[in-house]
C-alpha cells in the first residue's frame, strides 16, 4: 500500500478539519485547517467545504471523513446533529463526485476510536474498552480485544425521558450554564448506566470535554478504569484517514 499519506477530515457540529495524515505514526503532515461547519449541514453544503478543504492542501490522493452519523456500506442512516436530508446519501460517492478523488466516509467517533487505539490511549490495552467522544453530541465506540463494533449509538439511549446525549453532552453544559459539579453529575450517572450494559474494563473520554479532565474526572464513580483520550482534536481526522488506508487496502478500489 503506497498511499500512507491521506488527507484526514473531520466534519463536526461548528467546525469542518482536515490536515494531510502520515497513517503509519498517526502524525499530522501540515497545520490542520478548519473551516465553520455551513448552516444548514446539508450534503451539497457539506461537501463544497470537503471540496474546499482538498484545495486548500492542494490534495491529490486519497481522503478519510468522518461523519457524525451512522454510516452503513457507505450510505447514511442517521443525523441527529446535522441536516436530516444527510439520510440515505451515498456520502462516498457525493464527496467523491465533488473532489474527483476516492473518499472514504466512517462515523467519527469510529474514527477517534480507531486512532485511539492504535495511536492513544487504547494503544497495547487489551479487554473491552469503550471509548465516548463527548461534543455536540456523545459518540459510543467498543473494542473488544482490539476489534472494532462499528456504529454503537449509546448515545441515543433513553435517559430520564430523553436521548442521552441532549442531558449530557458537553453542549448542553454550556446551552446550560451548568458548573462543572453539576455536568460532572450528569455526565457520571449516563456512564454509570452505560458501565451497567457493555462492562468495559477501560473507558477513554474524548472529544471537547477531553482537554478539561480536571474539572471533571475527579466526580467519576464507575468500576471501569477511567482515562482522557491523548490524541485530542485530532483524533477523529486521524481515524479517517486510518479507515480509508484500510478500506482501499482491502482491495474496494472503486467507490460505487
Ligand atoms: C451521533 C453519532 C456521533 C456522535 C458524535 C451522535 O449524535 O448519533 O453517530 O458519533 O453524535 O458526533
Amino acid at each position: 500500500m503506497k498511499s500512507k499519506k491521506i488527507l484526514g477530515i473531520d466534519i463536526g457540529g461548528s467546525g469542518i478539519k482536515g490536515a494531510p495524515v502520515n497513517t503509519d505514526d498517526g502524525r499530522i503532515l501540515k497545520s490542520r485547517h478548519r473551516f465553520p461547519t455551513p448552516d444548514p449541514a446539508t450534503p451539497e453544503n457539506v461537501a463544497e467545504v470537503i471540496s474546499d478543504l482538498v484545495k486548500h492542501f492542494k490534495w491529490k490522493g486519497l481522503v478519510g471523513c468522518g461523519y457524525p452519523g451512522v454510516i452503513q456500506n457507505g450510505i447514511v442512516r442517521t443525523a441527529a446533529n446535522v441536516d436530516k436530508s444527510w439520510i440515505d446519501t451515498n456520502i462516498n460517492k457525493l464527496f467523491s463526485r465533488v473532489t474527483g478523488l476516492p473518499v472514504y466516509a466512517i462515523n467519527d467517533a469510529d474514527a477517534a476510536g480507531l486512532a485511539e487505539m492504535k495511536f492513544g490511549a487504547g494503544k497495547n490495552q487489551k479487554g473491552v474498552i469503550l471509548l465516548l467522544t463527548i461534543g455536540t453530541g456523545i459518540g459510543t465506540v467498543l473494542f473488544s480485544s482490539g476489534r472494532l463494533v462499528p456504529n454503537l449509538e449509546m448515545g441515543h439511549i433513553e435517559y430520564k425521558g430523553m436521548d442521552a446525549e441532549k442531558y449530557c453532552a458537553d453542549i448542553v453544559r454550556k446551552n446550560e450554564n451548568l458548573s462543572w459539579d453539576e455536568w460532572a453529575g450528569r455526565f457520571n450517572e449516563y456512564l454509570m448506566a452505560m458501565e451497567a450494559l457493555v462492562w468495559p474494563d477501560l473507558i477513554i473520554l474524548g472529544g471537547g470535554a477531553s482537554k478539561k479532565g480536571d474539572k471533571f474526572m475527579q466526580y467519576l464513580t464507575v468500576k471501569a478504569r477511567v482515562v482522557a483520550a491523548q490524541l485530542l482534536n485530532e483524533a477523529g481526522l486521524v481515524g479517517a484517514a486510518l479507515a480509508a488506508r484500510q478500506y482501499y487496502k482491502t482491495g474496494k478500489k472503486k467507490i460505487k
